[in-house]
């Protein structure tokens, strides 16, 4: 059965760790984490954005997670990643999402409070939850790839009051995370202070780190070895998300490192073996490479194995 995440993050505040929230596109994508997070025994978070349902269609994704329950016995939420109104947000709700994202970061305040309210109670009306978020990532928000020069860092006292009028359930901040494959400039950077803050005034409100993939260095060279172009691609450290998920953070979001995998994986076998025309061969190796990446996740970064 899909779940909420109402438990699942429950116990990510008291024992301290995260939980990892990876977005699908396809099958490949699905099994993948799936089969991983069984393996590990750890919760898991399945969430597909706005692109990812017009790309795969809501009855395939959600019907491709009923397959996954039938076979892995694991809490499982399924949610919508950066819902743009209320609309998709209902929609969803009304297909079976456990979970929903309202994104109101690009409106100013009032604005976000009230839109937010409005997906939080018809979400609430049906037994869903809502990830709402306040601050600004450069990156998916803002079409541009840089995070440190226009970020806009979550206000603490800001965001408890947004929680309080809002009866969001998680809120996503902004703390120097950005989405994508270009993350820094310079060094990686995260503003543990202010997140520390947060928790301090709101201790019980889950929190939401988006845009966290590492960049896994591996795959960033797998891919510019077989015929990519991705030169400086990077992330944020395994030990910055570590940190994070001793420090508070309950859902840590990833979505470019499967698709480094994914992408590294078929370029790998393209060049290596340029009579391979079966999409088995190279989408399966991509597979493979999916879940270790997500085991490693749960495993070495974000404590949640074993915590199923
Ligand atoms: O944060 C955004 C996710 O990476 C989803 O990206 O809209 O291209 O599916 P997408
Ligand atoms: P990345 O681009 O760092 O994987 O972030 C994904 C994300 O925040 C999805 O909402
Ligand atoms: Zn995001």
């Amino acid at each position: 059965m899909l779940v909420t995440s109402k438990e699942m993050f429950k116990k990510s505040i008291e024992e301290k760790f995260a939980i990892g929230a990876f977005n699908i596109n396809n099958m490949e994508f699905v099994q993948a984490i799936l089969d991983a997070a069984a393996e590990e025994d750890s919760p898991v978070i399945l969430q597909t954005s706005a692109s990812a349902i017009k790309y795969a269609r809501i009855p395939y994704l959600r019907k491709m997670i009923e397959a996954g329950l039938e076979e892995h016995d694991i809490p499982v939420v399924l949610h919508l990643d950066h819902g743009p109104d209320f609309e998709t947000c209902k929609m969803c709700v009304d297909n079976g999402y456990t979970s929903v994202m309202f994104d109101g970061s690009k409106y100013d305040f009032e604005e976000n409070v009230r839109l937010t309210k409005e997906v939080v109670d018809y979400a609430h009306s049906k037994g869903a939850v809502v990830e709402a978020e306040l601050g600004k990532l450069a990156g998916v928000e803002d079409d541009v790839n840089v995070a440190d020069s226009d970020a806009m860092y979550t206000d603490p006292e800001q965001a408890k009051e947004f929680v309080e009028r809002t009866g969001c359930d998680s809120l996503a901040i902004a703390i120097g995370t950005s989405h994508g494959a270009y993350k820094f400039k310079g060094d990686a950077k995260l503003r543990f202070d202010i997140l520390e803050k947060i928790k301090a005034l709101i201790p019980n409100t889950p929190i939401v780190l988006h845009g966290a993939s590492t960049v896994i260095q591996e795959y960033v060279e797998m891919c510019n070895k077989y015929g990519g172009n991705m030169p400086g691609a990077k992330g944020v450290p395994d030990e910055m998300l570590h940190e994070a998920s001793l420090r508070g953070v309950s859902k840590i979001n990833v979505d470019t490192d499967l698709r480094l995998a994914m992408t590294g994986g078929i370029r790998k076998i393209f060049t290596e073996n340029p009579e391979v025309f079966d999409p088995r061969k190279y989408m399966g190796v991509g597979r493979d490479y999916i879940k270790d990446t997500v085991k490693h996740k749960m495993k070495d970064v974000f404590g949640c194995s074993g915590k199923a």
